[in-house]
């Protein structure tokens, strides 16, 4: 007898009248539809199933033809047999309690019908697995499941579906395949064009998001290729590779469950250290004040892409710098509540003070960073391979405290000190003075309530900007420099070195 059978005679008495009441296909189907995918994360779903199957290449295709465009996953993984592939194409196949292989990106046997169903009314499925001789062929349509009120699963193709056969046969893998895609094309009929753009703004979109969701697959061995309608999916990494991003320390290591959850927090480089090319790179998909906090991967797949998960306050322009790898396996999945579309992870109850302590350590040291204007060791000067002049230098004071000086070496403070002794004493006693008297306490008090109005020094006084810039290559010019060469040294010069584009229109004579 089977375990069911076993179970349905061993029911208590009162259990044993009673009514079917099955859930009605076509009102089942439109929840199916519903669990909030966007088209990208619809699209990773498929992709974790791929990578599940051991694919190597996964090419997806975005091809226009109004209302019959269609979006394909072609992978050249381990395929299925026509068994496996009618229980894969049953809505909840595989309980998300039973245990699964430890590289297994799946949890809820859904993602491939849910993420499906939420772009399109048709899906596909083409399949090989080594040592089949046939493509096996499985479709629902749910147009027919509403219409029939039954769960047929077609054994025949779409025309759309249709174009994958041959590569299938010769290669084996799986495609998916999504037709009347009446979510993600919005009303073709209406605005064609519209549409059209929409398409393709989802392919690029769709294109970003891959990047940054397998980034790990992305690179070193066993690198898998991820492609969209050709172009090939770069991967992004939250922890932009620069001298300058700081990692904090080894990290934490929380064991949990049997199981361990690592956490590692890291800063950003401030941006005067970072190129425009590096600056746009590290911003991301949605800017930088979007993608700073926790980095939550799940068996190396992104989960959430930076949020706070409320072990921190909000996301400040102050703390942009900040962020945090977390790592767990599948089988902590249960703890950390992830959902079907995989986007979402809460941290446990009891990791959640770690966190917080790590959060908190790591917005503190981010902050310090982007306020930082001058340096203890000053960076390059912007756009060049020589270090910049700052005006404050920071200096660690015997008693471990972190003070302010004036930098005696910059040319303009040099000028003034260079007069007879007299006036370069009275000059130095005039810096002693602004130095010992900044009043620090009101800087950072105004700074708290204006972090995001902070203006880079001269940017709201050009014309002052403009007068210093003269009298310094003057000054320059004067003590023997040629022209040229002065403008060279200037732009390594705080405040000139914000400033670049002016300080370089000197040479034409133009500002
Ligand atoms: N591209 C593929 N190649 C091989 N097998 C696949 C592929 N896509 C799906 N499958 C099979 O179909 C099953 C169902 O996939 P589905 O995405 O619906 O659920 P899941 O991956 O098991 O769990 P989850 O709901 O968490 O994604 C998978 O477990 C796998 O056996
Ligand atoms: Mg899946």
């Amino acid at each position: 007898m089977t375990d069911r059978a076993e179970t349905v005679k061993a029911l208590p008495v009162e259990q044993q009248d009673w009514d079917e009441a099955a859930p009605r296909p076509e009102a089942l189907v439109e929840s199916l539809r519903s669990f909030g995918y966007s088209p990208e994360t619809a699209l990773a779903d498929l992709l974790d199933n791929s990578i599940s199957a051991k694919a190597v290449n996964v090419d997806l295709f975005f091809v226009w033809d109004g209302p019959d465009s269609h979006v394909a996953v072609v992978d050249d993984g381990n395929g299925m047999t026509a068994e496996i592939l009618v229980e894969a194409m049953r809505p909840g196949c595989m309980s998300p309690l039973e245990a699964r292989k430890a590289t297994d990106l799946g949890r809820f046997g859904l993602g491939l019908k849910t993420a499906s169903f939420s772009q399109a009314r048709e899906l596909t499925v083409l399949t090989r697995s080594k040592g089949d001789p046939d493509v096996q062929i499985r479709r629902w349509n749910l147009d027919l499941v509403a219409g029939t009120g039954q769960w047929r699963l077609l054994k025949t193709s779409s025309s759309q579906a249709e174009r994958y056969r041959e590569r299938i046969l010769a290669s084996g893998g799986t495609a998916v395949v999504w037709t009347k895609c009446d979510r993600l094309l919005g009303d073709v009929e209406k605005d064609p064009e519209k549409a059209n753009d929409r398409f393709l703004l989802v392919a690029a979109q769709v294109q970003a998001h891959l990047g940054m969701t397998f980034h790990r697959f992305l690179v070193g061995r066993g690198a898998r290729k991820i492609s969209v309608n050709g172009n090939a999916v770069k991967p992004w990494d939250p922890v932009l590779q620069h001298p300058a991003t700081q990692a904090l320390g080894a990290g934490d290591r929380i064991p949990f469950m049997g199981s361990v959850i690592t956490a590692r927090p890291y800063v950003l480089p401030h941006r005067s250290k970072l190129s425009e090319e590096q600056q746009k790179l590290g911003a991301g998909i949605r800017g930088w004040t979007a993608h700073q906090g926790f980095y939550v991967y799940r068996n190396n797949r992104l989960v959430v892409a930076g949020d706070w998960l409320g072990a921190a306050g909000a996301k400040d322009e102050h703390t942009k710098l900040a962020r945090i790898v977390v790592d767990f396996d599948a089988s902590l999945d249960l703890a950390w509540q992830i959902d079907v579309k995989k986007s979402t992870a809460r941290p446990p109850g009891v990791v959640m003070d770690d966190l917080r302590r790590l959060a908190t350590r790591t917005r503190r040291s981010a902050e310090e960073v982007y306020r930082y204007r001058g340096n203890i060791v000053p960076g390059l000067a912007k756009g060049t391979d020589r270090p910049l002049i700052v005006a404050w230098e920071e200096f660690k004071a015997r008693s471990g405290d972190v003070r302010l000086r004036l930098n005696r070496k910059h040319p303009l403070i040099e000028d003034a000190l260079s007069g007879p002794a007299s006036q370069k004493r009275a000059v130095e006693r005039v810096l002693k003075f602004v130095e010992e008297t900044i009043p620090t306490s009101l800087i950072g008090i105004r700074l708290a309530e204006a972090l995001d109005t902070q203006s880079t020094p001269y940017e709201t006084r050009p014309d002052e900007l403009v007068k210093l810039l003269h009298y310094a290559l003057e000054m320059m010019t004067t003590a023997g420099m040629a022209r040229d060469k002065a403008i060279d040294e200037l732009v390594l010069l705080e405040p000139f070195s914000n400033f670049p584009a002016i300080t370089e229109s000197l040479r034409d004579g133009a500002t």
